[in-house]
């Protein structure tokens, strides 16, 4: 039989990877973080000195992308080349290297196979963009995780500031704007709810409301 999956999709700064992660925990299955791939083709893209609309170069890197992620204790360490930049890939600026070349489809579709293969037994919590809507169409559940942008931009300001670095809130909010517009209005993969997914508005929940939310829908399918 196939392996189950879980698909979490949803806007930047929507909690998702805190959802997912707790989910995947709680359930006792495997997590891809889809977005750290992208994040890793970035990040590694720019260092090598790659322009990020030289789509031919951009396929072949994301083919042969030395990554590994390592589970360990509830986190995932990802390491690139043998080196450990699970914080570097978390800056905002890699996160707008990601956004570059996750516009090119035909780097999307090498990257294909690299998620897929994150499916195995006893299941999958798969946190993304087009997780419901592209890579896992066949999931049983699907969940598109929301949240106004004045919400995700104070979430993650509280975030920075825990991290002891400057922002301000008006700068996340345009940020976050810029990124959802990116984001939902690309020709290919556009973010949206998959028409069978369960659509949470987190606005005014808390992560254990939506967490616990979510394992009861997963439990209203077994
Ligand atoms: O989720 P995260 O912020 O780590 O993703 C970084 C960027 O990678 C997103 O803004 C999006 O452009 C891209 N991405 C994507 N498809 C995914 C996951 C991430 O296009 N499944």
């Amino acid at each position: 039989p196939s392996t189950a999956v879980l698909t979490i999709d949803g806007p930047v700064s929507s909690g998702k990877g805190t959802v997912a992660r707790l989910v995947a925990i709680r359930l006792g299955w495997h997590l891809l973080d889809s977005g750290a791939l992208y994040r890793v083709l970035g990040y590694h893209a720019k260092n090598q000195g790659l322009a990020l609309d030289d789509e031919p170069a951009l396929v072949e890197l994301a083919k042969t992308l030395p990554v590994r992620f390592i589970e360990q204790e509830g986190e995932t360490a990802v390491i690139l080349d043998g080196e450990d930049v699970s914080n570097i890939i978390r800056q905002e600026s890699v996160g707008e290297l990601a956004s570059q070349v996750a516009v090119l489809q035909p780097v999307r579709d090498a990257l294909l196979a690299r998620q897929r293969v994150f499916a195995e037994p006893p299941g999958l919590v798969a946190d993304g963009r087009d997780m419901g809507t592209v890579v896992f169409t066949s999931a049983p559940l699907k969940i598109y995780l929301t949240a106004s942008a004045e919400e995700r931009a104070r979430r993650r300001f509280e975030q920075l500031k825990e991290k002891g670095f400057d922002a301000t809130l008006a700068t996340l909010v345009e940020d976050i704007r810029t990124r959802d517009d990116r984001d939902m209005n690309r020709e290919v993969a556009p973010l949206r709810p998959a028409d069978d997914a369960v659509v949470i508005e987190s606005t005014t929940l808390t992560v254990d409301e939506v967490v616990n939310r979510i394992l009861e829908e997963a439990a209203a399918r077994q």
